[in-house]
């Protein structure tokens, strides 16, 4: 049986856990989630397959399982990338449309398109994602879908992610090997900024990050753009590290540890607390203060708090508004994590909550799962679902992948009639 029209499916191909999340469209196009799968994901570092089999068994028992619980089969993705070999900046391409006004047609918007695909990059390096593209015809600003509008000179104002094509490419094939496609790669912070990022944030200004097992990423957006993204390949697992060295621990201790007795809230940790950890070799524990552990942690937290923070205010122009921080990932449950970002950017934080699908909560609720983990995932489908709607603006897109058949027949069946629109 095919892959349904109104059916979406997401893989998150974390450094801790693979993720295969499947959605349905309601009546009202909402995102009901039907299946979830979980693996824990092992050969995978930074964002980078560094062991090919064990990626693709991980990726081949989450989809499976979720297609079992969804009792539907998947046969594409959209699929999640993140890590140092992808960085962005913000880009215009301009054309020209002749001596003469006249109306924007789609092959000028392929053209334009083609323009900012083709800027030059390092070697080795392709666009990822252009993200956010607004169009300026002549002195006009700021138009969301310019074709039938009249002009002589038409540019796109957009935010290009870049990345370094064999990583992409060794995740591609580790998703192929497992037996799907991939309809899209997204540059991870970009699809959580997706499913969390309310559309008040996003015009007012606000950075997501989503702190996750072995990497952190960011994606900060001001005036509905993206102008900032980027990540440290600084995860979770680098306070267990941290902790691993300074109290003479197992790693597996020290993720207890910082689970259980974790705070960012000093405050609130009294000097003579202590907590037993396991001995290095395994075989002993010994005790070990609270208070220290906790610092330990928030050293590491605050630096990477601050590592982003200089380059996110190195990307963004100074005028742009931002009001507030947003944390998601495994990483993000913390506690007082929310305080220490206030505290380092001196802007509002808040947990990300997951918006835009219909009662996710139960089905993505596990003890595997922490809360925030699947705000990736999710947000690859809200990203998909909004790629199908009628109302869906042109997407700047590889033309070596545009689109097939399948996804075109989908568009149609889901419009109901409507005027199908041009996409690149
Ligand atoms: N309650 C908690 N308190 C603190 N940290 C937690 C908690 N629960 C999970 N984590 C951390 O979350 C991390 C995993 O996060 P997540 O599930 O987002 O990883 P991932 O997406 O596979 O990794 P990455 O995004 O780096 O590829 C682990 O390092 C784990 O220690
Ligand atoms: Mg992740």
């Amino acid at each position: 049986m095919a892959q349904s029209p109104r059916i979406v499916a997401a893989l998150d191909v974390g450094d801790h856990r693979v993720l295969a999340l499947i959605g349905e469209l309601d009546a009202h196009d909402q995102i009901v989630i039907r299946g979830v799968g979980l693996a824990p994901a092992i050969g995978m570092r930074s964002g980078q397959v560094v062991q090919l089999r064990p990626v693709v068994a991980a990726i081949k028992a989450a989809a499976e399982e979720a297609e079992l619980m969804a009792k539907l089969p998947v046969e594409r993705v959209f699929a999640s990338v993140a890590g140092i070999f992808i960085s962005g900046r913000l880009t215009r391409a301009v054309i020209s449309m002749g001596a003469r006004e006249r109306e924007v047609s789609f092959a000028d918007l392929e053209t334009l398109h083609d323009a900012v695909r083709r800027q030059p990059l390092p070697v080795g390096h392709t666009v990822l994602n252009v993200v956010s593209p607004t169009y300026a015809l002549d002195d006009q600003d700021g138009i969301l879908d310019p074709q039938a509008m009249v002009g002589r000179q038409l540019a796109v104002d957009c935010y290009v992610l870049a990345c370094q094509e064999s990583p992409v490419r060794t995740v591609e094939k580790a998703i192929n090997e497992a037996g799907l496609e991939v309809d899209e790669f997204l540059f991870a912070p970009v699809a959580a900024a997706d499913a969390t990022l309310t559309a008040d944030e996003r015009r007012l200004g606000a950075v997501l990050i989503d702190i996750g097992f072995g990497n952190t990423g960011y994606a900060a957006y001001s005036g509905d753009k993206l102008l900032a993204a980027g990540s440290f390949p600084i995860g979770s697992n680098k306070i267990n590290d941290d902790l691993v060295h300074r109290f003479q621990t197992t790693a597996t201790g020290a993720e207890r540890a910082k689970r259980e007795a974790g705070t960012m809230l000093l405050g609130d940790v009294g000097e003579e607390e202590t907590i037993s950890v396991p001995t290095i070799e395994g075989r002993g524990s010994h005790v070990i203060s609270r208070r220290e552990l906790c610092k330990t942690i928030r050293l590491r937290m605050q630096e990477t708090f601050e590592l982003i923070a200089a380059e996110v205010w190195r990307q963004i122009p100074q005028d742009a508004p931002c009001t507030g921080v947003v944390l998601v990932g495994g990483g993000a449950h913390l506690e007082g994590l929310a305080a220490l970002a206030e505290e380092v950017f001196v802007k509002r934080a808040r947990l990300g909550e997951l918006e835009g699908v219909a009662d996710a909560t139960h089905l993505l609720a596990s003890s595997e799962l922490p809360a925030r983990s699947p705000a990736v995932g999710v947000g690859l489908l809200v990203h998909a679902r909004n790629l199908l709607l009628p109302s869906a603006l042109p997407v700047v897109r590889d033309r070596r992948r545009k689109e097939g058949l399948l996804r075109k027949i989908s568009r149609k069946v889901f419009a109901k009639g409507e005027v199908e629109r041009d996409h690149v």
